[in-house]
């Protein structure tokens, strides 16, 4: 059968994954980015973000995907668009749109394309396309990846929101048609709709992460083990147990931008969403909280060494955006601490934000004669130190467990004064 050619615009982290699936699943994508470097060494199939299994789509499908900085080809070769430009918080915290903008100035006015926003945009954004240029059709599709499991994401959806308006239904049956071999719900609703459900869905995480973080800290108080509380509170089937980790505030590129975006849309409306501000207030608090933690075991932390395990906002990603450690680093640094820190993967992407920081090649070295230790990054091989022999290599075997990563009784076995987030 003959596959529907897709064009991808903007080949960032979404786009890349939303053309390397839609290769996958047959069609030749013409991917579209206005970074010529960028272009050039993907055509080479060189990958230039961490995100497992995506190399190996790149290269397998390598026949199929066409990387181009050409916008004409790809209007030549496609009807449907996939629009996967970043929008940016601006300083009022409102989503900046600008790139969404110069996508759709630079379409010829007779262009009779499908736009496939995949983008997050506020709620509001597909009407304001659509006047601008009527020959266009316009669907809200937005993506729901998370960074780390993105490839798997894409291809196993829980669902698909597909978002159009009167007369657009023919691009949203397209779109639909595009996704209908991966199985999961379609969902097709309106623009308006579709816009706010990514927004939505990204607030309530984030809530979910802010109300488990409070519970923590109240645990922390009364006794309880919180990651006992999220257990039991999870077989619920109407909490769930997901996102019920407690730790050190969420981070990465989504959450906090989606969040204040959702905000400022309603704020912009007049309507004050107070639970929001709670939210925010609530994650930025988290991450200061460890300075505590420490200091209850190591007192003022002045020309004490601290070494900080994990740099990314998650692991398996070397993604620094709005990673804890950003502002843990200078924070501790602001106590008067030495700081060092090490990461799997994202060491180059964190040495030119976390200033004054040593770099250590491995969790070994940065922990060599640290006064105390923080987990801030759940990476898998943390798990598999041999923390008795770090506890040896520590001048103070003192670990804040970030992420409730280790297990507490182990760590103290090991030699170490351990403390948990809310246990
Ligand atoms: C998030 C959403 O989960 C995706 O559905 C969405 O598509 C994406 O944003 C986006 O809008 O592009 P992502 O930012 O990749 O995905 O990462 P998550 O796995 O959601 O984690 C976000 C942050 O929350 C991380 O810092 C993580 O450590 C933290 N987190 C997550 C917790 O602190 N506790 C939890 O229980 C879960």
């Amino acid at each position: 059968m003959e596959r529907e050619p897709i064009g991808v615009v903007g080949v960032g982290w979404v786009g890349l994954v939303t053309a390397a699936c839609f290769a996958e699943l047959g069609h030749e994508v013409w991917a579209r980015d206005i970074v010529p470097e960028k272009v050039e060494s993907l055509a080479r199939g060189e990958v230039p973000i961490h995100e497992p299994g995506l190399p190996e789509l790149v290269t397998k499908n390598a026949e199929r995907l066409h990387f181009t900085t050409d916008m004409a080809a790809v209007l030549e070769q496609t009807e449907l668009l996939f629009v996967c430009v970043d929008t940016p918080p601006t300083y009022s915290g409102d989503a900046d749109l600008s790139r969404v903008r110069a996508v759709v100035e630079r379409l010829p006015e007779d262009a009779e394309h499908a736009l496939v926003m995949k983008s997050t945009v506020p709620s509001g954004t597909g009407a304001a396309i659509r006047r601008d240029m009527p020959g266009l059709a316009y669907v809200s599709c937005p993506e729901f990846l998370k960074e780390g499991s993105a490839v798997d994401d894409f291809l196993n959806p829980d669902r698909v929101v597909i978002g159009s308006d009167p007369g657009d239904e023919w691009a949203a049956d397209a779109v639909a048609s595009l996704y209908e071999p991966l199985g999961g719900e379609i969902v097709r609703t309106d623009v308006a709709s579709a816009e706010m459900i990514k927004l939505a869905s990204n607030a309530f995480l984030a809530t979910k992460i802010s109300f488990i973080n409070e519970i923590a800290n109240v645990s922390e108080e009364v006794g309880a083990d919180v990651t006992e509380v999220a257990r039991g509170m999870g077989l619920d089937d109407r909490i769930g147990g997901a996102f019920l980790k407690a730790g050190i505030g969420y981070g990465g590129s989504c959450f906090p931008k989606d969040v204040s975006a959702l905000k400022q849309l309603a704020g912009n409306s007049g309507y004050h969403f107070q639970l929001l501000n709670s939210v925010i207030e609530v994650n930025e608090l988290q991450k200061r909280r460890v300075i505590g933690k420490l200091t209850k075991h190591l007192g003022s932390l002045v020309g004490k060494r601290i070494a900080l395990l994990g740099l990314a906002f998650k692991p398996h990603t070397d993604d620094m955006r709005e990673a804890s450690s950003l502002v843990l680093s200078a924070r501790l640094q602001g106590e008067g601490a030495e700081v060092v820190a090490y990461d799997p993967v994202a060491t180059g992407a964190a040495s030119g934000l976390l200033t004054g920081t040593d770099f250590a090649t491995s969790a070994e070295e940065a922990l060599d004669g640290a006064d105390g230790a923080i987990l801030v990054t759940e990476w898998p091989e943390f798990a598999d130190l041999d923390w008795a022999a770090m506890a040896e290599k520590m001048r103070n075997p003192v670990l804040v467990d970030g992420r409730n990563f280790l297990d507490p009784e182990a760590i103290r076995a090991a030699g170490f004064r351990y403390e948990g987030i809310g246990r």
